[in-house]
């Protein structure tokens, strides 16, 4: 049985920061399912926020995200993320990593949703992701082990504590295991998301016995380019933070009465505004015919509108929402750790309730660099406390499972950017009839690569609905047309979820 110090599952910003931090120190290995630039990380085009202008302060930066977080957030992980976040990110410049600069040499700085400032730094326009997770790569290659194509089926728990994780091929014991696996944008049939973010983390943590919570905040990203009925990739908000603005059919803007900062409103009320358009059978456009060299500033979005016959010079883009962040996750302190010792979350994969009930735009990528610095810092000092691993039965999962295009379907149809009772029960007895209980208990690494995905975006999709349909109000990304409003009383309560409640 092959050791490691820390195995890290997953290879996006989070996962390269913790291992950046962490190599010097000690043995990591990571797995990566796909390839190790396969992730939401490596698509990111928006940028990293950072209070770094004169005119900024991590203050306003800060109510920035409790506001657009509908004021869930957990405040200490707010201010953390806002005050360590430039200092992290002018360490790696330092260190080489290069942001987009002004003719004076200044970085520039981008506009997008419910920021008061202008605080976005960008890379190759935007290919921050791209940017951010090369230099990381580049840093680590060499130091740590990375095994590629290779998934983490299931956790290995004995006498209360994670040591170590199996493999389709084996198993690996190791003093920590960290899951930064990223979201489950999958579990929706419109996704901005990568196709290796299918809520992997999520279903291996809550299998594991650990808290995961804040499941029912799904961040629906306005504007994802609209061909031939289906949602083809995102186009970045940072398009309306040049000035683009949302339009209907016949010319009207969307968002001219629906909230102050119009265009640039928190996502989950101009994905709403845009919903509700299409609901009522009308298309909504992105005009940016005034946004000056588009194709310069925007290389990888005018690519994507060329390869589906978009001309950006006619400058109206067809748009509509599509499943985005994950607001929740497998619950961590402030340092990473979750309920369950040896077992660590960091990134999207993880809630330490940074984001509220709706992530405030660019605050991903930030996440990623102050909270996997962060949690190398935590892991550094662990002591050893490595238990033998003993030998696991595998216990085959003998029912049907659904196919992936059932659950994507099940998920917008149901538990979308519109939810209510009728619609989560629906879909929870949908959900239910695939003996979720034994799904928990038995063994994923006798399942195909295709098998697995369904499992996990079963088991998300899952906990996603069941989260909905017991929060009754409606904060953020949340959204309940039978309980329209927010309810004090709900305020920063976390839905807490553990496989203990199936087996009680
Ligand atoms: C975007 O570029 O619009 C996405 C960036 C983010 O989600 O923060």
């Amino acid at each position: 049985m092959p050791e490691a110090d820390v195995i890290i599952v997953g290879s996006g910003l989070a996962a390269l920061m913790t291992a950046y931090h962490l190599h010097k120190h000690k043995n990591v290995i990571i797995f990566t399912k796909t390839k190790q630039e396969e992730s939401n990380s490596w698509l990111a085009q928006g940028g990293v926020a950072a209070a770094i202008a004169k005119e900024d302060d991590w203050r306003l930066h800060y109510e920035d995200t409790l506001i657009a977080g509908a004021f869930h957030n957990d405040e200490q992980a707010v201010e953390i993320l806002v005050r360590e976040g430039p200092v992290r990110l002018l360490e790696l410049v330092k260190e080489g990593l290069q942001f987009d600069i002004d003719e004076t040499g200044q970085f520039q700085l981008g506009n997008e949703g419910a920021h008061s400032r202008r605080r976005i730094l960008h890379a190759g326009g935007d290919q921050t992701g791209k940017a951010l997770v090369s230099f990381l790569l580049e840093n680590v290659r060499g130091k740590v082990t990375i095994i590629e194509g290779e998934s983490v089926t299931d956790l290995l728990v004995q006498n209360g504590r994670c040591v170590g994780v199996k493999t389709r091929t084996g198993t690996y014991d190791a003093n920590a295991v960290v899951l930064s696996t990223g979201g489950c944008g999958n579990v929706f049939a419109f996704t901005s998301n990568a196709p290796t973010a299918t809520g992997d983390g999520i279903a291996l943590a809550y299998r594991a016995g650990a808290v995961v919570s804040d499941m029912e905040f799904i961040q629906f990203h306005p504007t994802m380019l609209y061909v031939d009925g289906k949602a083809v990739g995102l186009v970045s908000e940072a398009v309306r933070g040049e000035g683009a603005i949302l339009v209907t059919e016949d010319g009207k803007r969307l968002m001219e009465d629906g909230h102050p900062q119009r265009d640039l409103a928190p996502r989950d009320i101009v994905a709403r505004a845009i919903h509700a358009e299409m609901i009522r059978g009308g298309r909504v456009y992105l005009d940016i015919s005034m946004i000056p060299h588009f194709r310069t500033r925007f290389p990888t979005i005018a690519a994507m509108c060329e390869a589906h016959g978009i001309d950006v010079n006619d400058g109206k883009l067809p748009v509509v929402p599509g499943a985005h962040f994950l607001m929740g996750g497998i619950q961590t302190d402030l340092t990473g750790k979750t309920s369950l010792p040896g077992l660590y979350a960091v990134g999207e994969a993880a809630c330490t309730g940074v984001h509220g009930a709706n992530r405030l735009a660019s605050n991903s990528l930030l996440e990623g660099i102050v909270f996997g610095a962060r949690l190398a810092e935590t892991l550094r000092n662990e002591q050893p406390n490595r238990l033998e691993c003993s030998v696991y039965e595998a216990v085959p999962f003998t029912k049907p499972l659904p196919s992936v295009s059932d659950i994507q379907a099940i998920m917008m149809k149901h538990v979308g950017i519109v939810r209510d009772e009728i619609s989560l029960t629906t879909a929870k007895q949908w959900f239910e009839q695939f003996s979720i209980h034994e799904l928990i208990a038995s063994d994923w690494s006798l399942f195909n690569e295709e098998q697995r995905t369904a499992a996990s975006l079963l088991l998300t999709g899952w906990l996603i609905t069941t989260s909905a349909l017991k929060r009754t109000e409606s904060r953020g990304g949340h959204y309940r047309s039978d309980f329209p409003k927010e309810d004090d009383g709900w305020k920063k309560r976390r839905i807490k979820r553990t496989k203990e409640e199936l087996f009680a």
